[in-house]
């Protein structure tokens, strides 16, 4: 019997994380305040403890995983890495298709690797309180279980179209004890200033990070939790990257091609990055991999967003970010992959990509459910509407290779379950579900009020 599913022991769960800035052939740019000025340790304070802080700006190359979190990560690690022997068959490709699964996680999907250690940071830098925003649920029910594992209590803005969509996602968060509220609200300055112009707004990922980072910056007692874009969120998820390595080495295997759903970055990080190691190294087995973030054509923040530095919410209270951005107050359509409604990008992807280091590519919605589908027909998991997009770009990949008779390794990132994501099929199998053609008018009118760096 062909082996499927290559598994790892829990002594393999990696003991560092891997920092990219350290292989990156130039220095991340500094993030800005609206003066011009890089910001001040000291103004980053505010919001997040020293901890996370010096993870943000480390250039080390490895940064050991503390044993607390190491432990915590047992609970659901190593993730398996899969052989998807079932779909290459319908595809009828010559194509090998491995993910690797991290639905396996208590909260379904990845976004744990990184709210495990937040929480645990936290912790020991004194702090018994977080505010954070949520986009599809994914995040927001993370840092509520990695809230309990630690004594933390967590106050979650989650995107009122996702609260609308995903009433599980919220009773999950209340199961491990957060508070939820659908943003915008009327409990901060952004949310009620954001309702007074749109009173029906439907929120965005930038309008729930504005209202979580002001309540965070007002109370002593609190701070603020990010689950992508940052660099430390994205060094967090490298465990994803360095298990899939270790896993595809035991196979005798190495992808040509890798994909990821791209919303602020931090799963396609997790398991592009420690392949990108091996690029920067001049490459393995003879091969550069292919790094590929795959986004929603309704969101297309890296396909055809500009490179600029933007703010990374929608009332101006983070820092400016050199990345690419559709403008900060862009309102993405309401598609069903809420993870992927975010009008930035992570500053390392999108360095790399400016420099030509990785590629991205954007699908419409209808093409993702569909590949989901013939993902759960032949697989058997349901996706979630996120990984739906990897998928869609691998079986594209696949078929070319069906064409070609390129016989590719091509690995994606499962990054999470779709069992809380039930209506969005329904609604694709009712024929309901809309392609939304890139809002270019709304882009160029969000681009038009850029900050001006430098101005204040
Ligand atoms: C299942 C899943 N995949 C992917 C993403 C995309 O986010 P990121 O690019 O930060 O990994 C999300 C975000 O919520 C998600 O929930």
């Amino acid at each position: 019997m062909e082996n499927l599913r290559v598994n790892l022991d829990e002594s393999d769960i990696p003991t560092h994380w891997y920092n990219v800035v350290a292989d990156m052939p130039n220095p991340p740019l500094p993030p800005l305040g609206p003066d011009g000025n890089p910001v001040s340790p000291e103004q980053m304070l505010q919001i997040f403890p020293e901890t996370i802080l010096a993870q943000e700006m480390s250039g080390e190359r490895w940064i050991a995983i503390p044993e607390e979190v190491r432990a915590a990560y047992q609970l659901w690690r190593p993730s398996p890495l899969c052989r998807a022997r079932r779909l290459e068959q319908f595809l009828g490709t010559p194509a090998k298709i491995f993910y690797k699964y991290e639905g396996v996680s208590p909260t379904g999907s990845h976004k744990p690797n990184s709210a495990v250690p937040q929480a645990y940071l936290n912790k020991i830098a004194g702090i018994h309180r977080l505010t954070t925003e949520t986009g599809a649920g994914q995040w927001g029910s993370s840092l509520a279980f990695a809230g309990q594992m630690f004594g933390i209590a967590v106050r979650i803005y989650m995107v009122k179209i996702s609260y609308q969509q995903k009433p599980y996602r919220r009773s999950m968060m209340q199961t491990w004890g957060a508070e939820v509220f659908a943003s915008p609200t009327n409990m901060t300055e952004a949310g009620r200033g954001i309702l007074a112009a749109h009173p029906d707004s439907q929120g965005s990922l930038g309008i729930a990070i504005s209202e979580a980072v002001e309540e965070a910056a007002s109370r002593a007692d609190t701070k603020y939790a990010l689950g992508s874009v940052l660099n430390h969120v994205l060094l967090h998820q490298t465990v994803i990257g360095q298990e899939a390595k270790k896993q595809m080495d035991k196979i005798g295997e190495y992808p040509d091609m890798i994909f990821a759903p791209f919303g602020g970055g931090c799963n396609f990080a997790g398991i592009a990055f420690p392949f990108f190691a091996d690029n920067a190294a001049g490459g393995r087995k003879g091969k550069t991999v292919r790094l590929v973030a795959v986004e929603p054509t309704s969101c297309p923040t890296l396909t055809r967003g500009e490179y600029t530095y933007d703010y990374g919410d929608a009332s101006g209270y983070t820092p400016l970010m050199k990345m690419y951005t559709l403008g900060h107050d862009f309102m993405p359509p309401g598609i069903h992959a809420g993870g992927l409604r975010y009008h930035g990008a992570s500053p390392l992807v999108s360095q790399l990509l400016h420099e030509g280091l990785i590629e991205a590519v954007a699908v419409p919605q209808r093409a993702t459910f569909e590949a989901g589908v013939q993902f759960a027909r032949t697989e058997g998991i349901i996706p979630a509407p996120e990984s739906n997009h990897a998928i869609r770009a691998c079986i594209d990949e696949a078929l070319r290779c069906k064409a070609s008779g390129e016989a590719k390794t091509l690995l994606f990132n499962l990054s999470g379950h779709g069992y809380f994501d039930m209506s969005a099929y329904d609604r694709y199998f009712a024929g309901e579900l809309e392609d939304f053609d890139y809002p270019r008018e709304a882009v160029a009118a969000s681009l038009a009020r850029l900050p001006k760096v430098g101005a204040a």
